[in-house]
């Protein structure tokens, strides 16, 4: 037999260190994915979801036109999430030695777009302050089709779409925040994903905070 050692089999990473992005199916199996939709799905029930919005700081708002999705943080609160957070870990220090992009933490939300929702071509880290490098989001859906709309929409730098992703359960996608256009296409049916950012740590440059000291920081 042939040394595998000589004819690598692709890794997903390689697709994102070459491109920016890649795209893993059946990255966590079908069990877990219905475990956490079942989880957003009753949150929503228990009116436990809020309306998300856009910008950061003093210019956050709700914007129905930019993005119409419901979430809720994840707070490692039940076995499902603590699976989902743990996989998400091993991702964190496998990038970090691959890319050596520095991540140091990571947020995710759960997000629930309605039938008509989408979210507007974006980039997730546009403000340079930004500690979000890498995005990743896991689809929960079961048996989704092209019909019913919801795709990932990403776009090349000229604002050209490149490729379209069905949001279906267990596939996971991962991409740089500063650099990867994308959109949700509106979408057919109750849509429910989870979206993730590592970030690098904010005082790894000691200057960043500076900007945000209050005179009271000081005494
Ligand atoms: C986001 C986002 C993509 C998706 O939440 O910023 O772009 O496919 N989500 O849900
Ligand atoms: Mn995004």
């Amino acid at each position: 037999m042939e040394s595998s050692a000589y004819h690598p089999v692709p890794h997903p990473l390689d697709a994102l260190a070459r491109s920016g992005l890649a795209v893993l199916p059946r990255y966590i199996d079908a069990s877990l994915a219905d475990a956490l939709r079942e989880e957003i799905h009753a949150a929503r029930v228990a009116a436990g979801l809020r309306r998300a919005r856009v910008g950061r700081g003093k210019g956050r708002r709700l914007a129905d036109a930019i993005r119409g999705d419901w979430i809720r943080w994840l707070d490692g609160s039940t076995e499902a999430q603590r699976q989902f957070l743990a996989r998400l870990e091993e991702i964190r220090q496998e990038v970090n030695l691959a890319l050596m992009l520095g991540l140091f933490e990571v947020e995710a939300h759960f997000a629930l777009y309605p039938p008509g929702a989408g979210y507007q071509r974006h980039v997730d880290a546009f403000q340079h302050d930004n500690p979000r490098r890498l995005s990743a989001v896991l689809y929960l859906n079961r048996h989704w089709r092209r019909a019913q709309g919801g795709e990932l929409a990403i776009y090349d730098k000229d604002d050209r779409e490149v490729l379209r992703i069905l949001p279906e359960a267990g596939t996971l996608v991962l991409f740089l925040s500063q650099s990867v256009p994308h959109a949700v296409l509106p979408t057919r049916r109750w849509r429910a994903s989870i979206a993730a950012w590592f970030r690098v740590r904010q005082t790894d440059n000691p200057l960043a905070g500076l900007a945000r000291l209050q005179p009271d920081d000081l005494l």
